[in-house]
């Protein structure tokens, strides 16, 4: 339904513009800047361990080379993850790529990033160390899990992350009824196999296009919200209010541009994942 209420912010893969991302660092800045939530996706090891990873492999955002299903947690863990290549690096921001983060008129941010090289924080994050920050944070902080989909493991992602919602607590809605984690994928498959591992589950279908999908903005019965890509919001904007219409909330992602963000805050998008949680609160609390 539309609310009326300004987009929830959730912080891709953490505060991803100012620091690198997917690092215990990346989320605990997050966490400072007041997002609403934290956004992460997720991958299997050789040996069964969910780890917070974007990419097949490991080349881009570590000091190490590989792909994560082939490696051992230990191997993944010998490495800094440090080199994501997009984050900032100490208060100039002006060296975020590939994006907007900073406010329109060019200052910087009020929140500066540490410099990286007294960062403890930047080695691999589990996805158990990742939900026990969820689960420690002073205030309630909601936790968007994307499952990448390797051919090699299929089920057995989605399995793990079960398992490991469920050692933490986290399945089942907290005491002010709203579910602490969602899943999401762009597989079909991988969203059935969630609702049915764990029905109580919020799940959301993202989707890069609405070819071959219901352009009237309803959703599978195993998919709870809608994910379109910016991309797809700004070149077909109803599409937010069909689905509203079928009770689906709206998830959108990757929202950086401060126009792009007051688009989805004027449309009623319900959740806006960024790189950049500080700029986005400032644009909202602006708009
Ligand atoms: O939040 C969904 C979004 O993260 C999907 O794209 O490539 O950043 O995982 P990607
Ligand atoms: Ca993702």
């Amino acid at each position: 339904m539309l609310s009326g209420m300004p987009p929830a912010v959730v912080a891709h893969r953490g505060a991803s513009a100012y620091l690198p991302e997917h690092t215990r660092a990346a989320y605990a800045l997050a966490i400072e800047q007041g997002a609403d939530g934290l956004e992460c996706d997720v991958r299997l090891s050789r040996d069964g361990h969910l780890v917070c990873l974007h990419d097949r492999r490991i080349d881009r955002t570590s000091t190490g080379r590989g792909v994560v299903s082939a490696l051992p947690l230990d191997r993944l863990a010998a490495h800094r993850y440090d080199r994501d290549g997009k984050a900032g690096r100490g208060p100039d921001h002006q060296s975020v790529r590939g994006f907007s983060a900073l406010p329109e008129g060019g200052s910087p941010p009020p929140l500066a990033a540490p410099d990286l090289p007294d960062l403890p924080d930047l080695g691999l994050l589990r996805f158990t160390d990742l939900l026990g920050m969820v689960r420690d944070t002073e205030r309630p902080v909601r936790l968007f899990v994307e499952t990448k989909h390797p051919v090699r493991y299929r089920h057995l992602v989605e399995r793990r992350l079960v398992a490991d919602l469920s050692d933490h607590g986290l399945l089942a809605p907290g005491a002010d009824g709203t579910a602490p984690v969602t899943v999401m994928s762009f597989s079909p498959s991988a969203v059935r196999r969630v609702r049915q591992y764990a029905p109580t589950l919020p799940t959301v279908l993202l989707m890069r296009s609405l070819a071959g999908r219901r352009r009237d903005g309803s959703l599978p019965p195993w998919a709870d919200h809608a994910g379109p890509g910016i991309d797809l919001v700004r070149s077909d904007p109803d599409y937010v209010r069909r689905a509203a219409s079928h009770g689906n909330d709206v998830y959108c992602w990757t929202v950086n541009e401060p126009s792009d963000i007051r688009l989805c805050a004027d449309l009623g998008v319900h959740h806006i994942a960024t790189d950049a949680p500080a700029a986005t609160l400032r644009t909202l609390a602006n708009h």
